[in-house]
């Protein structure tokens, strides 16, 4: 068994790249007490399209690296990581790095609210082609509330346009459309789309503008904090774990500087980022 630092530390925030910044975003909004440690995996995304194998191989050397820079709890603020590694780490990994510690995902909270927001019973999802093909969403959201017909579309060019920081170019109107339609298509009786990729909400404009009056978006940063405050409320040892200083570091795989530019347009605030290797 791995030696892990025991003393209390950071929260730590896990994504591919930028797209958790919009998960670290929604849980600060809400519990901003605590310290968050956020590792963007940026030199080696996006997931979306990369195999099971290589995306629970990815995300265990992130969430190992999180607990040795001293984090009790991980989220894995992205979905293609929560639908392809979360399951796997939780039962075969946590075991042997520390069976006190704990990684939870984003894919549940979302699923948990939806019966809620939805009158029609017909729900969409925009996620990455992994996360669709995993059948993830359906399966949670069928756990909970069997009556509601899921629909899901892959928008396979939604993160690079985020990533590169194309969101808001003339260009990206077109592949926002594009999916809109293909998912109207597919289920005109939507009337909550679920924005099941971390990175579409800085999409937002342009999903608002082609998506039919009416339709409620879900983005999940908002649902994933409410879930993480009542977590605290039934885990009162992992809470304890976590310290209070109010206090944000961040981590990428790529270059710094490259990151503190990206992650201006998510967060509106200077971010102190260091580099690291994961192997
Ligand atoms: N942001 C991630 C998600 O929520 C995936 C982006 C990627 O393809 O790396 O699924």
């Amino acid at each position: 068994m791995a030696v892990l630092p025991s003393e209390p530390g950071p929260i730590g925030i896990f994504d591919s790249g930028y797209g958790g910044l919009t998960i670290l975003h929604g849980i600060r909004q809400l519990l901003p007490q605590y310290d968050y440690l956020y590792l963007g995996d940026n030199a080696r995304a996006p997931y979306g399209t990369r195999s099971f194998d290589v995306v629970y191989e990815f995300t265990r050397q992130a969430v190992t690296r999180l607990f040795e820079m001293g984090c009790h709890l991980v989220i894995l603020g992205c979905n293609t990581a929560s639908a392809k590694a979360l399951r796997t780490i939780q039962e075969n990994d946590l075991p042997n790095l520390d069976p006190n510690r704990r990684v939870l995902g984003i894919i549940r909270p979302t699923a948990e609210v939806i019966g809620q927001l939805t009158h029609s019973r017909h729900v969409g999802i925009f996620a990455t082609e992994g996360t669709i093909k995993s059948e993830s969403y359906n399966l949670e959201i069928h756990k909970l509330f069997p009556d509601i017909q899921v629909s899901g579309v892959a928008c396979p060019f939604w993160v690079p346009l985020v990533e590169y920081n194309e969101a808001d170019s003339p260009g990206a109107d077109y592949f926002v459309k594009k999916r809109i339609d293909q998912l109207m298509r597919l289920d005109p009786d939507i009337d909550t789309i679920i924005l099941g990729c971390t990175h579409y909400p800085l999409l937002l404009p342009k999903i608002h503008k082609y998506t039919p009056r009416g339709i409620r978006i879900v983005s999940q940063g908002e649902y994933v904090a409410g879930a993480l405050q009542r977590y605290f409320v039934h885990h009162p040892a992992i809470e304890e774990r976590c310290t209070k200083g109010g206090h944000v570091h961040y981590l990428t795989t790529e270059n710094p500087e490259k990151f503190k530019e990206s992650a201006q347009i998510f967060l509106h605030e200077p971010v102190e980022v260091d580099n690291i290797t994961l192997a």
